[in-house]
């Protein structure tokens, strides 16, 4: 089917040539702004909409920044837009980008579902979409996904929370006669396609420790609607482990032991809240707390053993692929995905391409994030990236 639009597409193109051309006339300065030498294609140089959910997030900042810088290395003109979290903004800002003749569109949705007549509109004007490490739910219109191994993500959150905790060895085998510890579970927004695969895969770790008692979840909440932070907020995390501190270990006798927080700014929410109760300070120890994003300030917090893992996303990689895709809609191919099974979008199975992923502890975050050249010493040393 996409093969047939894009086909499509190419005639749209002809008749959209003069927009493409001075759109090229702007910028066309950089390195690839002669990689119009293929036979007829005729379109680089275009306008790629760039949309990302907030600017509160480091590590949306980071990709925002990296696609665009791809994008304008490849010689195409970008229009990039952060929406404060907040739907309707995203939504006027996709009708904008199509209004003002983006030829293809790269999305980082807030709510998955809530896209449906942008992605008609550039259906209608043969925009390719690429969903951006968040899948787009429930439309025909979604051309590309590009991200992480999701579902891999909450096995290497899972995993590392038992490292943590002494369950499994550094080689992943079970340690005899560990346990049993007390652990708490949250996930990411239900809006967010992301987090069911996470919270799956973290628990497809956890549920046989679970069954077994060498892990316990005291207050008995273990289903992802239950555990789930609403539009992944700091202050939501921080407010439930806040209310599980008061409802299930008040009474001295149980202390927690670890913490499934699926991303870096959960995990801080739930360490402060730990923090301002006590933990941390003499005989109580903070939790293993587990994270992901590699974000500077949790990269600190990682280095001084308060948090004990993220998981680490390379945004520039992800960014190189979205400009690849987005490159080879405007060239009139498709591009080149590696899993076309995983992940079916309600409606259809989006051909994707997924990237690794790596477990980052305090004995390999030099290694992984300085030495790649990820953060320098300087962001984790203040937990904060330089602008
Ligand atoms: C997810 C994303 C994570 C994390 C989270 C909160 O969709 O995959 O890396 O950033 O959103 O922003």
């Amino acid at each position: 089917m996409a093969r047939k639009l894009w086909a499509k597409r190419g005639l749209a193109a002809l008749a959209t040539g003069a927009v493409a051309v001075s759109l090229a006339a702007c910028g066309g300065s950089g390195a690839g702004g002669g990689t119009d030498d293929g036979a007829g294609d005729g379109e680089a140089g275009g306008l790629v909409g760039v949309a990302m959910p907030t600017e509160t997030y480091e590590r949306w900042v980071a990709d925002g920044d990296a696609v665009e810088s791809g994008l304008e290395a490849a010689g195409y003109e970008v229009d990039l837009q952060f929406a404060g979290d907040d739907i309707p903004t995203q939504q006027q800002q996709i009708d904008a980008m199509i209004n003002s003749g983006a030829e293809a569109l790269i999305i980082a949705s807030i709510d998955g579902t809530a896209l449906g007549s942008q992605l008609e509109a550039a259906a209608a004007s043969n925009i390719p979409v690429i969903s951006y490490d968040r899948l787009i739910r429930d439309s025909e219109n979604v051309d590309f996904y590009v991200t992480f191994d999701n579902y891999e993500v909450g096995v290497q959150q899972g995993t590392s929370l038992l490292t943590g905790l002494g369950v499994l060895d550094e080689s992943g085998e079970p340690i005899a006669d560990a346990g049993p510890f007390n652990i708490e579970l949250f996930a990411g927004s239900p809006d967010d396609n992301n987090a069911g695969f996470f919270f799956e895969g973290a628990m497809s770790v956890l549920q046989p420790f679970i069954d077994d008692g060498t892990v316990v979840v005291p207050s008995g909440q273990t289903e992802f609607g239950t555990v789930a932070i609403q539009r992944w907020e700091q202050e939501g995390a921080q407010t439930r482990m806040e209310d599980l501190l008061t409802s299930t270990y008040s009474d001295g006798d149980a202390v927690v032991n670890g913490v499934l927080a699926p991303a870096d700014v959960l995990s801080r929410g739930v360490i402060t809240a730990l923090q301002n109760s006590g933990y941390g300070e003499g005989d109580l120890t903070i939790p293993i707390v587990t994270g992901q994003d590699a974000e500077a300030a949790s990269a600190r917090l990682i280095r001084e053993g308060v948090q004990y893992s993220t998981i680490f996303k390379d945004t520039r990689l992800l960014a190189d692929q979205a400009v690849t895709a987005a490159t080879a809609f405007l060239e009139g191919n498709e591009p080149e995905a590696n899993d076309t099974e995983t992940y079916d979008n309600g409606v259809q199975v989006v051909p994707s391409f997924l990237l690794p992923t790596v477990i980052v502890t305090a004995d390999n975050l030099d290694a992984e994030l300085i030495d790649s050249g990820y953060l320098t010493e300087e962001e984790v040393a203040s937990g904060q990236v330089d602008e």
